[in-house]
C-alpha cells in the first residue's frame, strides 16, 4: 500500500517564555485533528506531540506530499490552538503562523514540514525527529554520519543492500527564489558533500535515497523562517522522518551520531552556538533558552496504522550523553558573547548589533587624519 507520512509542526504559543505548550493548548490541537480526521477516510492515523515549544502533528495518509486537505487540517488545528493560546495568555501565541489565510499548502507560511510517500514495506519501522531552539542544519552531521560513514554505520560494509550507498539531495536555503538543490552520491562524492554540510546555515539535507532500490529513506525540513518573514520570528526548529532497517541504516546507526552532542546554531534568541541535547518525547526547554534539543519517536506501521511511539532517547544510555552536553553547554556559556559562542553577523536574528555598529561607525576616526586635513587647508590657503 502506498502511504504518505506528513509531519507538520509549529510554535503557536508557550508557557513561561519559549519553554513548552500548555496542556490545554496541546489538547486543543489534538482534539481538532481527531475530530476532523474522521471526515477524511484517506487519513489512516495521526500522532500529536511536542518538543520544547513546538507542537508536531504526524499524519499517515494516501494523498501524497503537499496534499491540501492534510495541510489545511494541520493549519486549522494550529489556528484553533492559537485562539486557545491567546485565551490562556501564552507567550508568542501564533508565532509560526506567518500568513493570514491558508492557500493550498503550509509551505512558506511558517510551519515546518517533512513528508514522504512510499510503498509500505511488510513491516515499516521509521523514526520521527523533532528539534527545538535550532535550525534545519542541525541534522546535517547526524545524517552524514549515519548514511555515509562506515565508522558510524557498519551496515554500509555489512549489508549488501547498502553497499551502493545513498543519494543526498541538498538544498541551498539562502536561495529564496525557488528551490536550489544539488544531488550528491555517496560514497564517491563524500568530500563534496562534507564541504556543503559543513555550513548548515546555508546548505541543508532535504532528502536521502537508496541507490540500490531508489527508495526514499529521509525527508527533512528545510524551512528558514527568517527567509519567509524577512526578520527574526523564532528559530526554525526542524522536523525529520527517517525510514530504518533492511535497505536503510538500522535505528541504532541513525541514533548513534546524537551521542556527539554537536554544537549547532540556536539556543538563546536563536543567536548562539550550543550543543544539541537528545531528550525524551514531550520535553521542555530550560537553560539559556536551550540547550537546543532533539527528540525521536520510533514507530512501526502497517497499512498506515501506527503503533504507539517508542521514545528513542529515553533510554538510560542518553543520561550520560545529556550530562556531557550540559557540560559542553556551560563551557561555551563561560565565554558569553565572545567569539564562537555567538553566531556570525548574518545569522544574528536580532537587529540590535547591526544598529549599534552603524551608530558607532560614525564615531570612528582615523588617527592623524584631522591634522593632515588641517595642513592641506593651510597650504592651499598659502598658494591661493
Ligand atoms: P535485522 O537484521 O533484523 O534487520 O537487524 C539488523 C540490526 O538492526 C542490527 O543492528
Ligand atoms: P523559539 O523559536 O523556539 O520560539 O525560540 C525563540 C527564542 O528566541 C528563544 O530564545
Ligand atoms: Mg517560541
Ligand atoms: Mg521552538
Amino acid at each position: 500500500m502506498k502511504i504518505t507520512l506528513s509531519v507538520i509542526k509549529a510554535d503557536i504559543g508557550s508557557i513561561g517564555g519559549h519553554i513548552c505548550p500548555s496542556q490545554r493548548l496541546l489538547e486543543t490541537v489534538e482534539r481538532h485533528v481527531l475530530q476532523y480526521r474522521y471526515d477524511m477516510p484517506f487519513i489512516r492515523d495521526s500522532y500529536v506531540g511536542f518538543t520544547g515549544d513546538d507542537i508536531a502533528i504526524l499524519m499517515t495518509h494516501t494523498r501524497g506530499p503537499g496534499a491540501e486537505p492534510i495541510h489545511k487540517l494541520a493549519w486549522d488545528a494550529f489556528v484553533a490552538g492559537t485562539a486557545e493560546a491567546k485565551a490562556q495568555g501564552l507567550y508568542g501565541a501564533g508565532q509560526d503562523l506567518l500568513k493570514d489565510a491558508f492557500s493550498g499548502n503550509v509551505r512558506g507560511m511558517g510551519p515546518a514540514t517533512a513528508e514522504m510517500e512510499f510503498e509500505e514495506r511488510a513491516n515499516e519501522p521509521f523514526l520521527f525527529f523533532a528539534a527545538d531552539k535550532t535550525d534545519p542544519g542541525a541534522y546535517n552531521l547526524p545524517l552524514y554520519l549515519a548514511f555515509a560513514d562506515p565508522m558510524t554505520t557498519p551496515g554500509l560494509m555489512l549489508a549488501p543492500s547498502m553497499a551502493k550507498g545513498f543519494k543526498f539531495v541538498v538544498m541551498d536555503v539562502a536561495h529564496t527564489d525557488g528551490d536550489r538543490i544539488i544531488e550528491l552520491n555517496t560514497p564517491e562524492d563524500i568530500y563534496d558533500l562534507a564541504a556543503l554540510l559543513r555550513d548548515g546555515e546555508r546548505y541543508v539535507v532535504e532528502s536521502i535515497w537508496s541507490r540500490a532500490t531508489g527508495e526514499q529513506a529521509v525527508a527533512a525540513c528545510t524551512t528558514r523562517l527568517h527567509n519567509i518573514a524577512g526578520t527574526y520570528t523564532g528559530k526554525d526548529d526542524p522536523v525529520m522522518l527517517v525510514r530504518v532497517q533492511k535497505n536503510f541504516p538500522a535505528t541504532g546507526e541513525v541514533l548513534a551520531p546524537y551521542a556527539i552532542g554537536p554544537y549547532v546554531a540556536g539556543g538563546m534568541r536563536g543567536s548562539h552556538n550550543m550543543p544539541l541535547m537528545p531528550v525524551a518525547l514531550n520535553s521542555n526547554i530550560s537553560y539559556f533558552d536551550g540547550p537546543p534539543v532533539v527528540s525521536c519517536a520510533a514507530f512501526a506501521m502497517h497499512d498506515g496504522k501506527l503503533t504507539e511511539p517508542a521514545d528513542a532517547f529515553a533510554h538510560p544510555f542518553w543520561n550520560t550523553v545529556r550530562d556531557r552536553v550540559a557540560d559542553k553547554a556551560m563551557e561555551m556559556r563561560r565565554q558569553g558573547f565572545f567569539g564562537a559562542a555567538m553566531l556570525p553577523m548574518a545569522e544574528l536574528e536580532y537587529t540590535g548589533i547591526t544598529e549599534k555598529l552603524h551608530a558607532l561607525d560614525a564615531r570612528f576616526t582615523i588617527r592623524g587624519e584631522a591634522q593632515k586635513l588641517q595642513r592641506r587647508k593651510v597650504s592651499a590657503a598659502g598658494t591661493g
